[in-house]
């Protein structure tokens, strides 16, 4: 199995996740692209869809899921989203498509965050991959002279916008012993729109897959 097929396997499992009959939380990357395609038989089950970004947006309303201003919904039971890293106790690090600020918003409205990843995002302590932060684009310098007091090497993704309108700082050479103090710290630089730890918004479910199968830890 390679790594698009165990992407593809834990997509598949995902289904079983979902609540016939309500709205669901669609998160963003190459992992959720394979359950919006899977979604195409399960369409009559999905009344609607929160997305977390415009390109999920776009993939959702090509299989015929109304999407859902956040506005209008008063309950998503379940949000599914894959992660660049995530800990056994179900923080990750998120944001390597740059979705993670709207990400984060549908998460935290939600009332279970179903996680799915291949076996290479699995990690001990988060940082192996850069940690990106959203930032309004005229607090870049300011911001990154802060993230570089915390030890990590703030690096600008070079020619991207979010969907915000917004840049990312990508942190590299930093390893989180604290998500939870990280984050927090972090989010409270002002210009700062959120940083891609969710330590605030842990999964509920990991779905991992390898290449001997699909494993749940729930943390
Ligand atoms: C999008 O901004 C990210 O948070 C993705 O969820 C994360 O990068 C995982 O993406 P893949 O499923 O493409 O690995």
């Amino acid at each position: 199995m390679n790594q698009d097929d165990m992407k593809r396997a834990v997509a598949q499992a995902a289904l079983n996740e979902i609540v016939p009959g309500t709205i669901l939380g669609v998160g963003t990357g190459s992992t959720v692209n394979h359950l919006i395609d899977l979604l195409a038989d399960r369409v009559a089950d999905i009344p609607g869809a929160v997305s977390s970004s415009e390109a999920s947006t776009r993939r959702l309303q090509a299989i015929g899921i109304p999407v859902l201003d956040l506005n209008d919904v008063d309950s998503i039971p379940v949000y599914i989203d894959g992660a660049d890293e995530v800990t056994p106790e179900g923080f990750m690090t998120k944001g390597g498509g740059g979705a993670l600020t709207r990400e984060k918003i549908v998460a935290s409205a939600s009332d279970r965050f179903v996680c799915i990843v291949d076996e290479s995002k699995i990690v001990e302590t988060l940082g192996r991959f850069p940690i990106p932060v959203e930032v309004i684009p005229m607090a870049t310098s300011v911001v990154g002279r802060a993230l570089g007091k915390l030890g990590g090497r703030p690096v600008k993704r070079g020619d991207f916008v979010t969907d915000n309108g917004n840049i990312i700082l990508d942190i590299h050479d930093l390893r989180l012993k604290s998500p939870g103090d990280f984050e927090i710290r972090v989010n409270n630089i002002p210009g700062v729109v959120t940083c891609g730890v969710f330590a605030s918004t842990p999964s509920n479910l990991t779905i991992v897959g390898g290449p001997e199968g699909i494993q749940a830890i729930s943390p």
